[in-house]
C-alpha cells in the first residue's frame, strides 16, 4: 500500500512538470486530488489496511496530498503571472515607451558651425593634444621659461614639463614643424585654466586659426574675422579690434562683438561694457615663424584663438558660461 502512493506521487509530480496551460493545471488537479481523484481515493481507501500499517500509510498520504497541492497552487500562480504579462505586452491602448532622442551639446553644435564657415574659406581643420608638453604650450610660442607672459595665465601642471594646454595656440608649431607653407588651418579643442565665475570655466573650449603665406597682411586678419563674424551672427553685428599683447603675435589684438544680450547698453555678461571679448589674434611673431624653420623674410602669416563658450553665450543669449556644464536638461533641451 505505501509503495502505491509513491507510484501515484511520482507519476502526478511528472504530470504536473508536462502541464503548459491553466487547463492542464486544472484538469490535473481533479485527477489527483479531486473528490473522485487518486490521492483522495486512496485516503479514503486506508481503513482497509491493517491497522499496524495504518499511522505510517496515512501519516505520508497527507504529505504527498499537501505536497501536490503547493505544487499546484505555486504553478498556477506562476501562469497567471506570465499570462497577465502577456496581456500587457499586447495592450494596445497604452502610449508606447520613447526612444530617447540624444542631441549635441550646444557647444558642439556651435564648434561644428564655427568649423563649416571657416572650412568654406578654405581653412582645414587640425586637431592637437590636450596633454601638452611645456615646450610647444609656452616656448615654441615665444613664451620662454620665467617669461612674466606665463602668469597671463593660470595653467595646470601635470609635470614640470607637461600641462594642461592653456589654449589651442600650441597647435600652430605643431602644424607649422610639420608642413611648409602655405598653411591655412583652423584647430578646435579643450582648453583649460584655473578660472571661474560668469564668464570664465576652468575647462573651455576655442577654435585656433593660422594662416601662413606670401604677402599676408593685418587686413588679411581683419577682413577674414569680419566675414566670420557676419556669417556666425548676421551682417548687422558690430565688433572692434582693440589693441592687445600676445608674445606669439604682433602686433596683436583682442576682437570683441557688440553684446547681442543687452544690444550694447551694458550688462552683467559684458561687465556693462556693451562688448563682449570673443577672440584673440595678431601677425605671427617672427620669432614663432624661426621656432619651425620657416623664412621670415619670405613669409607672414596671421593667428586667432577664439572662445567657443563665449561665442555661443552671444549667439543663443545666454547669461552665465557655467549653465553649459552643469547638465541640467531643461536648459540642453532648448537646442
Ligand atoms: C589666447 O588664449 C590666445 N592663445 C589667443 C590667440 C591665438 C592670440 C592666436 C593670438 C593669436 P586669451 O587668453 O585672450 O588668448 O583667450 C582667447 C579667448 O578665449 C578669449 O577671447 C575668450 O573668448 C576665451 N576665454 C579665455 N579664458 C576663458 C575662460 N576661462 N573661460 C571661457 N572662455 C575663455
Amino acid at each position: 500500500m505505501l509503495t502505491n502512493i509513491e507510484e501515484i506521487y511520482r507519476d502526478a509530480l511528472s504530470e504536473l512538470q508536462n502541464a503548459g496551460t491553466l487547463d492542464d493545471v486544472e484538469a490535473f488537479s481533479v485527477k489527483y486530488l479531486g473528490r473522485k481523484g487518486l490521492v483522495t481515493l486512496y485516503l479514503r481507501g486506508l481503513s482497509a489496511l491493517p491497522p499496524d500499517e495504518r499511522p505510517l500509510a496515512g501519516k505520508r498520504s497527507n504529505e504527498v496530498k499537501i505536497a501536490l497541492e503547493e505544487a499546484v497552487a505555486k504553478i498556477r500562480t506562476e501562469m497567471e503571472a506570465k499570462a497577465e504579462g502577456a496581456d500587457e505586452g499586447i495592450d494596445v491602448t497604452l502610449p508606447g515607451r520613447m526612444a530617447a532622442a540624444g542631441r549635441l551639446h550646444p557647444l558642439t553644435q556651435i564648434t561644428l558651425e564655427i568649423c563649416g564657415i571657416f572650412t568654406k574659406l578654405g581653412f582645414s581643420i587640425v586637431e592637437g593634444p590636450e596633454i601638452e608638453s611645456d615646450y610647444y604650450n609656452f616656448e615654441a610660442l615665444n613664451i620662454p621659461k620665467h617669461h612674466p607672459a606665463r602668469d597671463m595665465q593660470d595653467t595646470f601642471y601635470i609635470s614640470e614639463s607637461t600641462v594642461l594646454r592653456t589654449h589651442t595656440s600650441p597647435t600652430q608649431p605643431r602644424v607649422m614643424e610639420k608642413q611648409a607653407p602655405p598653411v591655412r588651418i583652423i584647430a578646435p579643442g579643450k582648453v583649460y585654466r584655473c578660472d571661474s565665475d560668469i564668464t570664465h570655466t576652468p575647462m573651455f573650449h576655442q577654435v585656433e586659426g593660422l594662416l601662413v603665406d606670401e604677402n599676408v597682411s593685418f587686413g588679411d586678419l581683419k577682413g577674414i574675422l569680419t566675414t566670420f563674424v557676419h556669417q556666425m551672427f548676421d551682417a548687422e553685428t558690430s565688433l572692434r579690434f582693440r589693441p592687445s599683447f600676445f608674445p606669439f603675435t604682433e602686433p596683436s589684438a583682442e576682437v570683441d562683438i557688440r553684446c547681442v544680450i543687452c544690444r550694447g547698453k551694458g550688462c552683467r555678461v559684458c561687465s556693462q561694457t556693451g562688448w563682449l571679448e570673443v577672440l584673440g589674434a595678431g601677425m605671427v611673431h617672427p620669432a614663432v615663424f624661426e621656432n619651425v624653420g620657416y623664412d621670415t623674410k619670405k613669409y607672414t602669416g596671421f593667428a586667432f584663438g577664439m572662445g567657443v563658450e563665449r561665442i555661443t553665450m552671444l549667439k543663443y543669449g545666454i547669461d552665465d558660461i557655467r549653465k553649459y556644464f552643469e547638465n541640467d536638461f531643461r536648459f540642453l533641451r532648448q537646442f
